[in-house]
Parts: C-alpha cells; structure tokens; sequence
C-alpha cells in the first residue's frame, strides 16, 4: 500500500485526478470504478477539466458504478446512477453503452448481481477502482463483518452509515437501509486501487485500514493484501498514521533507487 499525504481536500483530488489520466494515457479504454458520495466530487470536477481542456478522451472510457441503494430509480436525486450522471457522465465524451451501474429496482437481484459481475469480467476487468472509506472503515458498502470474499450482493447498512447518508437526502425522506455494493472480492480484483480519505471524521478509518490487523471488522484493511493500492490522504485524515513521517519519506524519495545504482 503506498501512502500518499497531502496537505487538504484539493489536493487529494488533484493527486487522485493526475493518476487517472495518467493510467488513462496507457489505455484510452480504461476501465473504472466509480465511487460516489462527497469524497471523489473534485476528482470527476477535474476529469471534466481534462476532458474540456482536451487533455482526456472518454470516448473508449468504460465505467462500473460501485454501488446504489436499493428503491431508488435512476432518477431519483440521491440515487448514485444519477450522482454519476451529474457529476461525471454527462459532461464528458463517454459513451451510454459503455456505463455500468447497478440498478436501484432490479426485478431480479441475484441475477442482476451475477450479470454485474460477468460485465466486469466481459470488459477485462476493472483498471482503476475509485474509493472513499466510510468512518466505520467500509468501503464500497461492504460494512463490517462483509465477507472479505464477497461479490456484488445485496448489503444492509449500519445504522451509522445510514446516519451518515442522511445528510444527502430532504428532511423527513426516508434513507434507504439496503444496497446493492460490489463485494470486496470484487474490489481486490481490480488493477490499482485508488482510496481517497479527507478529513479528521476519518482518522481511526484510515488508521485500523493502514496499520491495523486485516480484519472484516474494517473492510479496508483488506486492501493491506492487495498488489497496487494508493491510499490518497489529507493531513487530518492521516493524523492518527504512527508512520507518517515514514510514508512521507518514501513518497518524496520515489524513484530515487536509480541514484544508488549509478
Ligand atoms: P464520503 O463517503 O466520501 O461521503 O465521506 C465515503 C464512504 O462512505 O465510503
């Protein structure tokens, strides 16, 4: 896992942003995973800059959405295929047929789980996982106790997490308690995992996901086990980290290895 701490919000987003359009300079179909909620915001708001700026293409961009609660259609507001719309699909060059995300009223859950799954594996896999982490150290809406080898399932959220939720929807509007989330075995199998964390909310999150024990107890942690994680970070929200400084020493010295060798 490579730490990545930086000073705020921005520029989590800026750090988060530049690694997708570099990973998308390597293969212009790229296959992403898009998180929702607060976290990712600055990072579709600067795909969109590279896209207006000409710097990126999506027109060979394919995408899976990582969640959605269940009952909401697509257009309802709060609904994560409409966040993705706002926020990203419609102000870019991406193709309809090429976005993915898991329906908030499926007639059948199970099998449209399942065909979530085979679209994941029929688009060769997913490049570049997006993710934030939730203050219970879920991610996706894998909450504590998820199988650590779950697929894309149905979940029943915390009364935390929903808590959590509630500040997205009206007064008064019922929050929904189920989701459909890909699993954590989904989620490790993507290429590079991109996890973006700001804010002190965070900080006992990103502490038991970097340097505690794996454990489903903190879906995160999991990620330990992963090959090609960067856990993008703002200073609260790396406040509780014991090896800070370390993680900042390497960040500042990568590539530096060559030095030695001359
Ligand atoms: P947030 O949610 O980005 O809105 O803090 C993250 C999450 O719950 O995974």
């Amino acid at each position: 896992m490579e730490v990545i701490i930086k000073a705020d919000y921005d520029a989590i987003c800026d750090e988060a942003a530049g690694i997708v359009l570099e990973e998308w300079k390597k293969k212009p179909g790229l296959v992403l995973g898009c998180a929702t909620g607060s976290t990712p915001l600055g990072v579709y708001g600067r795909l969109i800059e590279f896209y207006r700026k000409g710097e990126m293409d999506f027109s060979h961009v394919r995408t899976f959405n990582l969640d959605e609660y269940i009952g909401l259609e697509e257009s309802h507001p709060q609904s994560y295929a409409f966040y993705m719309d706002t926020n990203l699909f419609s102000q870019v060059n991406i193709k309809r047929e090429n976005i993915h995300r898991l329906k908030g009223k499926p007639r059948d859950i199970d099998g449209h789980c399942r065909e979530y799954e085979e679209a994941i594996r029929r688009a060769g896999g997913i490049d570049v996982q997006l993710l934030g982490i939730g203050r219970n150290g879920h991610v996706g809406f894998n909450e504590p106790t998820s199988s650590l080898r779950s697929r894309t399932r149905v979940k029943t959220l915390t009364e935390a997490t929903v808590q959590d939720n509630a500040r997205c929807f009206l007064e008064g509007e019922m929050v929904p308690r189920f989701v459909l989330t890909m699993g954590i075995g989904t989620l490790m199998e993507a290429r590079l995992i991109v996890l973006m964390s700001s804010g002190v909310k965070k900080q006992d999150a990103i502490r038991a996901t970097v340097e505690g024990p794996v454990t489903a107890s903190v879906p995160g942690s999991v990620l330990q086990l992963h090959p090609s994680v960067k856990l993008i970070v703002d200073e609260e929200s790396s406040a509780l980290l014991a090896q800070k400084e370390y993680y900042r020493y390497v960040y500042e010295h990568k590539g530096r290895v060559g030095e030695y060798l001359a």
